[in-house]
Parts: structure tokens; C-alpha cells; sequence
């Protein structure tokens, strides 16, 4: 038996139509599972869904706004309809508000950042618990993306680094709330990851001193990630609750 083994699991994504959501569901399709993507830019995900079903994998591409309630309620109910129970959902949604400090945002910014990244996480998970509760599933997987922005901040990552803080919190509570519907809820925590968003600034030479504060001198990549996320989406991790597990090469003990 292969604990990591995802063949005929449901997986959602939120997020799904860039960056590490796009990247997590090729994977996880590839390593067995049926992947439900969502996102708002449904263009982008419906080509993820025509390259995995290429590949001989199993996925549908749905909108899906978690900014708005009703929006994830109906992402829920049609994934499921579309594939079957979810087991698995990923919070992986997020977005910054750019560079700017507390005294530079504005109540729009705050809201954007903390509607997506914290509450539309809440709320995803909320419509989950009430789907794993009434179709009778065996329990069910809940999956946060959150970084180590969650105790290390760097100036300018106002209420990014907030959102992610919170996240960690609201892993640790849920995970104590969600035993009760055999829902397990874990996190993972990536250190700076290079994709196709970020990479001209991360490889710029203005941070070159920044990459070499990573004890692995390094950032890292999406395929840094495969085994944590694997882990925490599979049942390798069924003991597992209330974690978060981080992945920067040792960049949060860097701290001297
Ligand atoms: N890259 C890194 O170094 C890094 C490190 C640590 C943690 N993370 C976390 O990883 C996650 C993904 O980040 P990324 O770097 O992959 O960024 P990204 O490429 O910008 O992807 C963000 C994703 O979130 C989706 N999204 C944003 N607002 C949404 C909304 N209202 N409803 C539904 N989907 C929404 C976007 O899709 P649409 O615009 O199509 O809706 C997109 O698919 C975030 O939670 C981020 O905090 C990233």
C-alpha cells in the first residue's frame, strides 16, 4: 500500500488558475486524484483541465470568486455533482496588496487581502464541513496554503503577512473544531517560491543579499513542494492535525 496514493480521490483547489494552485493540480492529477479547479479566470483553468485530461487524468474547471459566499457555496455543490465528494479541499487562493506599510493601505486594500487570503478561506472551509457532514464520507481533508510570511515579515507585507497569521491560528483552532466531522486541517507554509509572477523580481540583483539570508542560498521551486503538499493531501498524513508545515530552506531560522 502506498500511503500517498491519491487514485480516485476528489481534490479541490481553490486558486487554481496560476502559480502554485495551477501547478498543485497537474500533480495531484497526475499522481492519481480527480482535481476540481477554481479560480476566476475560468480561461485559465479550463486549459489545465484539457492538458490533465490529456494526460489521461480527471479534472473540471469551475468560477469560483471566495470572495463571495454564494460563489464558493455553488463551487462546492458543483464539484461535487460534477465528480463526487470532495475529500479534499486546498485553501490556496491569495493575493498581496503590494508594497506598501500600515500607513500606506487603505481600508480597500485591507479588505481585498484579508476577504481573499483569510475569510474566503473560512468560508470554503465552512461550505466543506457542511458538504463532508451530509454526504456521509468517511471524513474529510482540509488543506490551507500559507506561508512563512505567517511569523516573519518583512517591511511592506501589510496585511499579507496578517492574513497568513491568522491563517496559521485559524488552522490550529479548526483542526480542534473539525475532529468532530473526522476532518483533519493542516497547512502548508512555503518560504519564497519562484513562478512566473515573481520571478523577475525575486532574480533581480537588488535581491541577491535577500536570496543569500536563505540558509539554502536558494528559493525555492514548485517542485519543492511536491512531497510536503503530497503528504498533507494523502493519507500519509492521517495522524495528522493542526500542523503547519514549512518549506524554505530554512529561511525562517535565519534570524541573525
Ligand atoms: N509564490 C510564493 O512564493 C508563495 C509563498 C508562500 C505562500 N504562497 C501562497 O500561495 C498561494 C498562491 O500564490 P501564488 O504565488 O501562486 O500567486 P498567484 O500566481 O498570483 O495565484 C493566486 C491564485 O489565487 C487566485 N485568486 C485570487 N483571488 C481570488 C478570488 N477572489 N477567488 C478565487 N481565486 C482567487 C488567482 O486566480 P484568479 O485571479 O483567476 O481568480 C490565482 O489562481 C497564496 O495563498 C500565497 O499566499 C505563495
Amino acid at each position: 500500500m502506498n500511503p500517498f496514493d491519491l487514485t480516485n480521490k476528489h481534490i479541490a483547489v481553490t486558486g487554481a488558475s496560476s502559480g502554485l494552485g495551477h501547478y498543485f493540480a497537474g500533480l495531484l492529477a497526475a499522481n492519481g486524484a480527480k482535481v476540481t479547479l477554481g479560480a476566476r479566470r475560468v480561461e485559465k483553468l479550463k486549459e489545465k483541465v484539457s492538458e490533465i485530461r490529456a494526460a489521461g487524468g480527471a479534472a473540471t474547471a469551475l468560477r469560483l470568486d471566495v470572495r463571495d459566499s454564494d460563489s464558493i457555496e455553488a463551487f462546492i455543490g458543483a464539484a461535487a455533482d460534477a465528480q463526487g465528494p470532495i475529500d479534499v479541499l486546498i485553501n490556496n487562493a491569495g493575493v498581496e496588496a503590494g508594497s506598501k506599510t500600515y500607513t500606506m493601505i487603505d481600508e480597500d486594500d485591507w479588505d481585498f487581502v484579508m476577504d481573499t487570503n483569510l475569510k474566503g478561506a473560512w468560508v470554503a472551509s465552512k461550505a466543506y464541513t457542511k458538504h463532508v457532514a451530509s454526504s456521509n464520507a468517511a471524513g474529510g481533508n482540509i488543506v490551507m496554503v500559507s506561508s512563512i510570511s505567517d511569523r516573519r515579515a518583512n517591511r511592506g507585507q501589510f496585511p499579507y503577512a496578517i492574513s497568513k497569521g491568522a491563517m496559521t491560528r485559524m488552522t490550529e483552532v479548526m483542526a480542534l473544531e473539525a475532529a468532530r466531522y473526522r476532518i483533519r486541517v493542516n497547512a502548508l507554509a512555503p518560504g519564497y517560491i519562484v513562478t512566473d509572477m515573481n520571478r523577475a523580481v525575486l532574480e533581480s540583483q537588488q535581491f541577491e543579499s535577500f536570496r543569500m539570508g536563505i540558509p539554502m542560498r536558494r528559493y525555492g521551486e514548485l517542485e519543492d513542494l511536491v512531497g510536503p503538499l503530497l503528504l498533507l493531501a494523502s493519507d500519509a498524513s492521517r495522524y495528522m492535525t493542526g500542523s503547519v508545515l514549512t518549506v524554505d530552506g530554512g529561511h525562517v531560522c535565519a534570524s541573525l
